[in-house]
């Protein structure tokens, strides 16, 4: 990884945090993005913590763009940010429609929208985004979460195939519960056992087994659960 400069987008938390970790261990340079970076202070200069919101879709195409032409050597986005949001559909506002569609499937596409033009220049660029079991199938209270990652599915089937012409590789990851801040705002949690929940360190690792296979193969989709599926209600 000594050579990789990877884009992360919510690398504060969670996932992100967990994958920002080990690919600094691995020598990799991280650029990543939250809007809080008090959480996650790594102890070397290899970590770029660059303070954006990327909900606010007006900014964030002029944020990249300099980003991009100061660092040209970026070459891997994980675009990971998000939040849940679970409730019956009708108790959903249509402005909550839209704010959350904004929020968790079109900021993913407006930041690939600023990133794909550059990797095709490079000839080269790893794109891993963080899906979820709700993009595989629908279920009660997951309508809008739902939307989302199924959108997002589709999304990188589709620029999979437009960019692999220029040595793009498109990888979706579907994990199903992940021991993380997620469920900090949620009312429901997995249950306590190491069994009831995937380890955000197993999707780091994940990640790095994609980022280091041999140019010429592609992982196209990867699907992970819990051994034991336990949830608990507050
Ligand atoms: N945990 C699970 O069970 C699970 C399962 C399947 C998929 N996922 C997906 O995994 C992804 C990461 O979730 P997580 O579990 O790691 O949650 P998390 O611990 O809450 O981390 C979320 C990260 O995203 C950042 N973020 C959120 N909104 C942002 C915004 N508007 N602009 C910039 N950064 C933002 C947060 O940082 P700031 O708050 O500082 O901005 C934080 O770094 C999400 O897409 C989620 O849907 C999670």
């Amino acid at each position: 990884m000594k050579d990789r400069h990877i884009l992360i987008t919510g690398s504060s938390s969670g996932i992100g945090r967990a994958t920002a970790q080990k690919l600094l261990e691995a020598g990799a340079v991280v650029y990543g993005i939250a809007r809080n970076h008090e959480k996650f202070q790594p102890d070397t200069k290899r970590y770029k913590p660059l303070t954006i919101d990327v909900t606010d879709l007006k900014a964030l195409p002029g944020q990249l763009s300099d980003l991009l032409a100061t660092q040209p050597e970026i070459d891997g986005l994980i675009s990971n940010a998000g939040y849940g949001s679970f409730e019956g559909f009708e108790n959903f506002s249509p402005e909550k429609i839209f704010s959350y569609i904004n929020d968790n499937l079109t900021s993913h596409l407006v930041v690939t929208r600023c990133l794909l033009p550059h990797f095709k220049t490079k000839n080269r660029g790893d794109v891993i985004f963080i899906g979820s079991e709700a993009a595989l199938e629908g279920g009660k209270r997951g309508s809008l979460y739902c939307a989302t990652k199924f959108g997002l599915r589709g999304f990188s089937q589709s620029i999979r195939q437009e960019s692999a012409n220029k040595n793009i590789r498109v990888t979706l990851i579907n994990p199903g519960m992940v021991r993380t801040s997620f469920f900090d705002d949620l009312n429901f949690q997995p249950g306590d056992d190491d069994e009831n929940a995937i380890e955000p360190t197993d999707i780091a690792d994940i990640i790095i087994n994609i980022l280091s296979m041999r140019s010429g193969t592609v992982v196209d989709e990867i699907n992970l659960t819990p051994q034991k599926k336990v949830i608990t209600f507050d």
